[in-house]
């Protein structure tokens, strides 16, 4: 019998990466895409496979109970990949209960209907969360690289709100036997991706000759991803990882803010044919972020040696095609900037 499997969030940017490689190379799977479709969760990333028929799209909120307990009686899931979330770190500081009402609450009610759905029967069942490194807290810069290991010291309202909910995966695991499998990834890059992450963000504002802010004086170090590599690795642990363990995700590969906007600026200038240097003008410094994690590293060792993953672009390959994609799709920045496409699906499906 074909296996069902939820993934939340398939309408945001790793979501709806990982939904396309999951509907293409399994046709043995029916692939249910249950996402609330917010600012950054847009149909339009999907286009590709809306007319396969190991695929099925619902709107819905991860916080609605009764909804969700519908949702599982409906389908009865063998696997949950739950990436739903707000995901913005500048949002959080802003705005930080509603962080704490998806992430939390949000895992919570899913972790809890899937406990009553599986009622005790585990045969064959995984709830797969994906979650960040950003759990790890901030690493000063001679401090090492965050493993599986690293007790967890989260800043920020954001990542405290998704270290709560790996705390609740595991207790789950813990208390009721639940099977589950936890991933934690460095920052992702890639195409759709909203432009309020750094590098969509910054390559839209490129492209438009709008100033860059870099916040505080551009030291803070990421360790970039590109997401098909994030993707590759969600789907080799679905099938692969073992049922408890938690896998470190990333690609060696940190950069500062400074150095890496510089590079974008070079890059995007010479496949603009201006004058390379020019865009380095629009670079401002500004206020830093509340509580600004000065720097993240993942140590990904433990699933490179254990499930023989790895990243399978170089750096500078995959921010030239990510530019080039966000050139390519001017109109997707402009819709989904322009809150367009919001008004459109609200009048779809609500
Ligand atoms: P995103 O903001 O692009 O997408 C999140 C999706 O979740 C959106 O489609 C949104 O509509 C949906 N959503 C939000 N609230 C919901 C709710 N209440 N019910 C149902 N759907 C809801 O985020 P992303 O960058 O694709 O991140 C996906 C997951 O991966 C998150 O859990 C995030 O913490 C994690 N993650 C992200 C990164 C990164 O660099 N972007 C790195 C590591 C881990
Ligand atoms: O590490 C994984 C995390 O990476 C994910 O869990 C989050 O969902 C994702 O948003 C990302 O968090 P960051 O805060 O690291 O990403 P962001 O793109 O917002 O910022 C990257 C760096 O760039 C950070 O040091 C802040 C800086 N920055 C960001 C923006 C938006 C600027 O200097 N200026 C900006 O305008």
């Amino acid at each position: 019998m074909r296996k069902t499997i939820l993934i939340t969030g398939g309408a945001g940017f790793i979501g709806s990466h990982l939904v396309r490689r999951l509907v293409k190379q399994y046709s043995q799977y029916h692939i249910v895409n249950l996402d609330v479709l917010n600012y950054a969760g847009n149909l339009q990333n999907l286009v590709e496979v809306e007319s396969f028929d190991n695929y099925t799209f619902v709107k819905g909120d991860i916080t609605d109970l009764p909804f969700i307990r519908s949702l599982f009686e409906k389908y009865n899931f063998d696997h949950v990949i739950h990436l739903a979330a707000e995901s913005h770190v500048d949002r959080s500081i802003k705005d930080p209960l509603i962080f704490i009402k998806t992430n939390v609450l949000g895992t919570a009610t899913l972790l809890q209907v899937a406990k009553e759905s599986w009622d005790n029967d585990y045969d064959g069942k995984l709830f797969y969360h994906v979650s960040t490194d950003e759990v790890y807290g901030s690493l000063a810069l001679d401090q090492g690289i965050f493993t599986e290991s690293t007790p967890y010291d989260p800043k920020s309202p954001y990542s405290a709100s998704k270290a709560s909910s790996d705390h609740l995966v595991r207790a789950w695991a813990h208390t009721y036997g639940m099977p589950i499998v936890i991933s934690n990834c460095s920052n992702n890059y890639g195409p759709f991706q909203f432009p309020e992450k750094l590098i969509p963000l910054f390559i839209n504002n490129i492209i438009h000759r709008r100033n860059l802010p870099v916040y505080g004086q551009g030291l803070n170090v990421r360790d970039w991803l590109y997401v098909e590599d994030h993707a590759s690795a969600i789907d080799l642990i679905l099938h692969k990882g073992i049922q408890g363990e938690t896998y470190n995700i990333g690609g060696h590969n940190e950069w500062s803010n400074i150095k890496l906007i510089e590079l974008m600026c070079d890059m995007t200038d010479e496949k603009l044919e201006r004058p390379v240097g020019s865009s380095r003008n629009l670079i401002c410094f500004v206020e830093d972020r509340a509580g600004h994690d000065l720097r993240y590293a993942i140590d990904a060792s433990k699933i490179e040696k254990d499930l023989g993953w790895k990243p399978s672009l170089q750096f500078e390959e995959g921010l030239s095609k990510t530019i080039d994609w966000y050139l390519m799709n001017t109109d997707w920045l402009d819709q989904v900037t322009s809150g367009e496409y919001l008004e459109y699906y609200d009048k779809m499906y609500t």
